[in-house]
């Protein structure tokens, strides 16, 4: 068995420096807003692996219904002998790709967090010992570079994460992944769906708290990277959704009036009793949206599965 190769695209001062930009931009503007990619340290990696055993968080189940149904016709219509994964997390669906694919030679999960890819690239190592694992921590939004691999190449994109970017950014990522797609490769995009809004609140605000404590997490990101002094418990959870929008939008609002103080930025950051914080949207689909957005972007959709209670989609698309 080979060992796990990992590649950092950006060195850590990068990183610190789009935390401070994004930190700082975001709580200067009216409403505050904060990129949701700052979730993702060991701990908020940790929540989120927790959020997809809840009962209430639908998407994971649903995702790895239509995984399982549909892996042998991923495979029979790709024939990939490269799998790329963005924002891969914990792999855990991923297995059922990897299982199907019969010639697959490369696995190269993409994510921010470094703690998921190794623990998720020694598991999969493990499990599929002739299998080359190449993990890459980087941002899939800035301007990625694959390293060399064979081809065809399936280019996934689970968990609806493309839902967590606003709509100008998910234009400019799916150019992007265009980009990145040659003849013959394809993208795997996971979708969650339009449905009714007591289902979509209670998956994005559990009883147990835990969705809270991953929200929340944000905060403690910013305590120990830019020693600010934010109380998470100053702070309440919630989940909201915007019919217009059609997304879900996670926020942290303000118990009462307070001031934070964020030395390395030499920022002090007022909130009104009340004032909430956008931390996340997580956009739901239709089908014409999806299609519809993939054709803007160059790309084909080719298939479309859902599960069986249609909560979710998955799509097969290719380089038109
Ligand atoms: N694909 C997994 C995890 C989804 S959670 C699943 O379906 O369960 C979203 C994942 O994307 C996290 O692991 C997070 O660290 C990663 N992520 C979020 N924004 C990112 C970005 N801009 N670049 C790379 N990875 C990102
Ligand atoms: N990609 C996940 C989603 O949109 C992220 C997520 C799940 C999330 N639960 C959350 C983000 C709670 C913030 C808060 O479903």
């Amino acid at each position: 068995m080979s060992p796990l190769s990992l590649t950092r695209t950006l060195p850590a001062d990068a990183t610190a420096a789009a935390l401070r930009a994004d930190v700082a931009e975001g709580l200067s503007r009216t409403p505050k807003q904060l990129p949701p990619k700052w979730f993702y340290d060991a701990r908020g990696s940790a929540l989120f692996d927790e959020i997809t055993t809840l009962d209430a968080y639908y998407p994971t189940r649903a995702e790895r219904e239509i995984l399982v149904a549909n892996a042998d016709r991923i495979a029979a219509a790709t024939g990939a002998r490269t799998l790329i994964e963005l924002g891969s997390g914990s792999s855990d669906k991923t297995r059922h790709l990897l299982r199907a694919l019969a010639g697959l030679h490369t696995y190269l999960p993409v994510d921010v967090s470094e703690s998921a890819l190794r623990a998720a690239g020694e598991a999969l190592l493990a499990e599929h010992p002739g299998l080359a694992v190449h993990a890459l921590v980087a941002d899939f939004q800035q301007g990625l570079v694959l390293p060399e691999a064979p081809g065809p190449r399936l280019l996934a994109f689970l968990g609806g994460t493309i839902g967590n970017l606003l709509p100008g950014e998910r234009a400019a990522f799916l150019r992007s992944v265009h980009g990145l797609l040659a003849p013959g490769d394809a993208l795997l995009l996971g979708t969650d769906l339009v449905k009714d809004e007591a289902t979509l609140v209670a998956a994005y605000d559990d009883d147990r708290g835990v969705t809270a404590a991953f929200n929340k997490n944000v905060l403690e990101v910013i305590n120990r990277e830019l020693g600010a002094d934010f109380d998470p418990a100053d702070f309440d959870h919630v989940a909201r959704w915007d019919a217009g929008e059609e997304w879900i939008e996670m926020r942290l609002r303000a118990r009462q009036d307070l001031t934070v103080k964020i030395p390395d930025l030499d920022l002090v950051v007022p909130f009104a009793a009340g004032e909430e914080l956008r931390t996340e949207v997580s956009a739901k689909f239709r089908e014409d949206r999806v299609r519809t957005e993939l054709a803007a972007a160059g790309l084909e959709l080719t298939q479309w599965w859902t599960d069986r209670a249609g909560r979710f989609a998955l799509s097969l698309a290719v380089r038109t």
